[in-house]
C-alpha cells in the first residue's frame, strides 16, 4: 500500500467523533437460557464471548492508559477520551448481561471473574510490557471491528433474539467501529512497529479463540446441557457456513497483514449512520434521555419567564 493511501485512512479517522453513549438495556425481557432459536451451542457461543468484555475491555483501557501521557496530537487525546467512555459503558452493560445469563443458567459472571484474574497474572509478568498489552488491545480491536461490521451489514444475524440483546449488540458494534483505530494510532504514533502488531496478532487470535471454546464447554458442562447433532451443525452453519461469522470476516481478517494496513481503509463510517437512522432507540439512551430532561426544564422556564 502507499504512503498517500495509508494517511488518507487515517484522515478519515481522525475525522471521526467517537462519542460514547450510555445505554442501558432491560436484559430481564429475556426469558429463554438458549435464546438464540434454543440452540444451546449458539448460545453458549454468544454468552462466552459476552464473558469476555467486562475483564478484556478493562484491559484495553489500562493498555492506552500507558501510553497517553506520550500522546502529544490533541486530535488523537480526545479519541482517547471517547474510546475509554465508551469501552467503560460496554463493559458495565456486558456485566449486566452476564448477570441476567447468570439467572438464566449459563454462568458468564463466573467466567468473567476468571479471565480477570488470569489477566492480572498476565500483566504482571515480566513479558507483559506496555508495548506489548498494547499490541495485544490493538489486535483486540480488530477482531472487534470486523466482527462488528460484519454484524452490522447481516442483521438478520441478530434477528432471532430479543429486542433488548440486539440493541445491545448494534450499540456495542457502532462504538466499535467509531474507535477502532484508537488503539491503533496510538501504538504507530510512539511505537511505530507495524511487523511486531502482525507477530502479536497471531497470538491474539489463538489465545482468544482457544479461550472461547474453553468458555463455551465449561457452560455446557455447568449447564449440563449436552447438545443435539442439530445444534452442532446448527454453529458449524453459524460460524463457517456461506453467510457465517468466520467465512465472512475471513477477509477483512487477513487485512491486518497487508503492508501499511490501517483500520479506515476498511471504509464503514456508513454503517454508523445507518444505525443512528434505523436502530438507534433513545429510550434506552440514559444520557440522552437526561439532555431531553434538562431541555424539557429550560423550555419550562422559558415559558414560564415570558408568561
Ligand atoms: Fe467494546
Ligand atoms: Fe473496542
Amino acid at each position: 500500500m502507499t504512503h498517500s493511501a495509508h494517511s488518507t485512512a487515517a484522515e478519515l479517522g481522525g475525522k471521526v467523533d467517537i462519542k460514547p453513549r450510555r445505554m442501558s438495556f432491560p436484559f430481564e425481557t429475556v426469558k429463554n437460557r438458549f435464546f438464540y432459536k434454543g440452540n444451546s451451542v449458539i448460545s453458549v457461543f454468544g454468552a462466552a464471548l459476552s464473558s469476555t468484555f467486562p475483564p478484556g475491555e478493562s484491559e484495553f483501557i489500562a493498555s492506552v492508559r500507558l501510553y497517553r501521557d506520550k500522546v502529544k496530537d490533541e486530535k488523537l487525546l480526545e479519541q482517547i477520551r471517547g474510546f475509554i467512555g465508551q469501552e467503560g459503558h460496554h463493559s458495565h452493560q456486558h456485566k449486566r448481561a452476564n448477570e441476567a445469563l447468570r439467572e438464566l443458567g449459563l454462568d458468564a459472571v463466573r467466567l468473567e471473574k476468571h479471565l480477570e484474574k488470569d489477566i492480572k497474572k498476565y500483566i504482571s509478568r515480566k513479558h507483559a510490557t506496555p508495548k506489548f498489552r498494547l499490541a495485544m488491545t490493538v489486535g483486540m480491536e480488530h477482531i472487534t471491528a470486523i466482527m462488528a461490521e460484519f454484524v452490522l451489514n447481516n442483521p438478520d444475524v441478530l434477528e432471532p433474539m430479543e429486542d433488548s440483546v440486539k440493541e445491545l449488540l448494534y450499540w456495542h458494534a457502532v462504538e466499535e467501529i467509531e474507535h477502532k483505530a484508537v488503539a491503533f494510532d496510538v501504538f504507530m504514533s510512539i511505537e511505530n512497529d507495524q511487523k511486531y502488531l502482525r507477530r502479536v496478532f497471531r497470538l491474539v487470535t489463538a489465545l482468544f479463540s482457544i479461550r472461547i471454546f474453553f468458555y463455551m464447554l465449561a457452560l455446557l458442562w455447568w449447564s449440563r446441557t449436552m447438545p443435539s447433532w442439530k445444534e452442532v451443525k446448527g454453529f458449524y452453519r453459524f460460524l463457517w457456513g456461506k453467510r457465517g461469522v468466520i467465512t465472512n470476516i475471513r477477509q477483512p481478517y487477513r487485512d491486518y497483514f497487508k503492508e501499511g494496513f490501517h483500520p479506515w481503509d476498511h471504509d464503514n463510517q456508513q454503517l454508523v449512520d445507518k444505525w443512528k437512522q434505523e436502530f438507534y432507540r433513545p429510550e434506552h439512551d440514559l444520557g440522552a434521555q437526561k439532555n431531553a430532561r434538562q431541555q424539557d426544564a429550560s423550555q419550562d422556564d422559558i415559558q414560564g419567564a415570558l408568561a
